[in-house]
């Protein structure tokens, strides 16, 4: 393990992830004393529109993974149209990698119901709720017992601090489909529906939940409005870059000496995330990695010093996607990851659309015949021309994401394909393996 150098050390911004190390963050009476609801305070003497103006001004952007800017999205909802207006916070964080809101929910739950109740005021919305994915029960214990501490102190309920402004907020489990952290479909199920995409537009923002507007989005999205309320746009703005502002929370998983979450500036560099992490794994030396996330095209060890924010990873030809920073060595195969990760879209395509559908099972099966030493030359054109009718052609981001894997680990690594096909790396999967996708 390495020490990181004071340089990077200082690109370390913990903002959100300040209180995960204070013993009892998540009880009211630990968060109120580091802060916590002054934020709520000022924004509710605040008129509604100052406040989308201001995180308009912050340029704060999803953290969800498409990067949209939020203040923007808050200005979409119509108002004075008589409909009801809705939050929903889409915590079904499923992204194979993706483990940024998991430990914020856990840790500070009530930095996202004060964000909450702040954003909810902002367009006008009586209404919120928080969708979490199933599978996340501890996490989903402590946001319920952050909602009922916060109703118990008056800062959720009817007029909201004397201000004359109401709020219920529900949290709701999801079942563990990854397609439910797509936002129609979290819509959909939500409201009691199969979780399938809806066709977009029309977006959320005009006709979402119960089809009133609605906006919809990430913990780390809305755990940050709060920090912006309290210290300003200006301040929030000397974090990360021009186009990509503020504090940035980096899952480092894989082969690195320490794995976990580092808050840093947007623009950070993988050379610099891995300093911080104490360094690759002794024997190990970085071969491939992710971005943010499986549906993020791969990037190599010539990516070491991309900056790791929306314009710098677009250039280098992925997405910064959900940060989720998957980090692979020269003794992992990409060829074998890539078949991992479209396992899992095969399992979790949802089957509403034929490409998404239909592509990911065939290619899953040309996959298993690679990896079992039985592949052709011919499979690689296959597997090419499949994503070439699932890009752009599926219904929703998933089909688009599986796709990302592939063109992005033949790109770089035809090699390593071409090891298997021609016999050089012995097969990894064996004959009973090859059917049943
Ligand atoms: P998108 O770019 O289509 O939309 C982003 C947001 O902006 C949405 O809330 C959408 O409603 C809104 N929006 C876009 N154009 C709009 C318009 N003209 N009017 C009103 N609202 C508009 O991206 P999408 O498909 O919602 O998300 C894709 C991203 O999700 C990917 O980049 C991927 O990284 C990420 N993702 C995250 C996962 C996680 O676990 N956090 C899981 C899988 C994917
Ligand atoms: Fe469903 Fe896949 Fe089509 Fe999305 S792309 S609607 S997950 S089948």
């Amino acid at each position: 393990m390495t020490t990181p150098r004071p340089e990077t050390l200082a690109k370390l911004t913990p903002v959100l992830t300040k209180r995960w190390l204070s013993p009892d963050a998540w009880r009211i009476g630990t968060y109120e004393k580091l802060d916590g609801y002054a934020a709520l305070r000022k924004a509710l003497n605040a008129h509604p529109d100052d406040l989308i103006q201001l995180i308009k001004d912050s340029g704060l952007r999803g953290r969800g993974g498409a990067g949209f800017p939020t203040g923007l999205k808050w200005g979409f909802i119509p108002q004075g149209d008589g409909k009801p207006h809705y939050l929903v916070v889409n915590a079904d964080e499923g992204e194979p990698g993706t483990c940024k809101d998991l430990p914020l929910m856990t840790h500070d739950p009530h930095s996202l119901v004060e964000g909450v109740i702040i954003a909810s005021y902002a367009i006008r919305a009586n209404r919120a709720y928080i969708y979490i994915r199933g599978e996340a029960v501890h996490a989903a214990r402590r946001l319920r017992n952050a909602v009922a501490e916060a109703r118990a102190k008056g800062y959720l309920g009817r007029n909201i601090m004397g201000s004359g402004f109401d709020l219920e907020l529900v949290v709701h489990s999801g079942a563990g489909a990854y397609i439910c952290g797509e936002e129609t479909a979290l819509l959909d199920s939500l409201e009691g529906f199969r979780g399938q995409p809806r066709l977009r537009p029309p977006f959320p923002a005009t006709h979402g939940l119960y089809a009133s507007p609605t906006v919809v989005n990430n913990v780390g999205t809305i755990a940050s409005v709060p920090y912006i309320v309290l210290g300003g746009a200006d301040w929030w703005k000397t974090m990360g870059t021009e186009k990509s502002s503020g504090p940035m929370i980096y899952s480092l998983s894989g082969r690195i000496a320490n794995p976990g979450q580092y808050e840093c500036s947007m623009g950070i560099t993988l050379r610099e995330l891995i300093d911080l992490a104490g360094g690759m794994q002794p024997g190990h030396e970085l071969k491939f990695w992710t971005p943010g996330g499986s549906s993020t095209p791969l990037l190599t060890a010539e990516h070491l010093d991309v900056p790791l924010d929306f314009e710098g990873v677009a250039a280098a030809g992925s997405i910064l996607g959900t940060t989720a920073t998957q980090i692979f060595s020269d003794q992992d195969c990409p060829v074998y990851a890539t078949y991992r990760w479209l396992e899992f879209y095969h399992h979790e395509s949802c089957g509403k659309c034929t490409p998404c559908r239909e592509g990911n099972y065939w290619m899953v099966r040309v996959y298993r015949r690679i990896l079992a030493g039985q592949g052709t030359h011919e499979d690689l054109d296959t597997l090419l021309d499949t994503c070439d009718n699932i890009l752009g052609r599926s219904f929703c981001g998933l089909g688009d994401g599986a796709t990302s894997p592939v063109t992005s680990s033949l790109k770089y690594f035809k090699q390593d394909y071409l090891d298997y096909i021609e016999g050089r790396t012995a097969p990894k999967l064996s004959d009973k393996q090859l059917v049943g996708a």
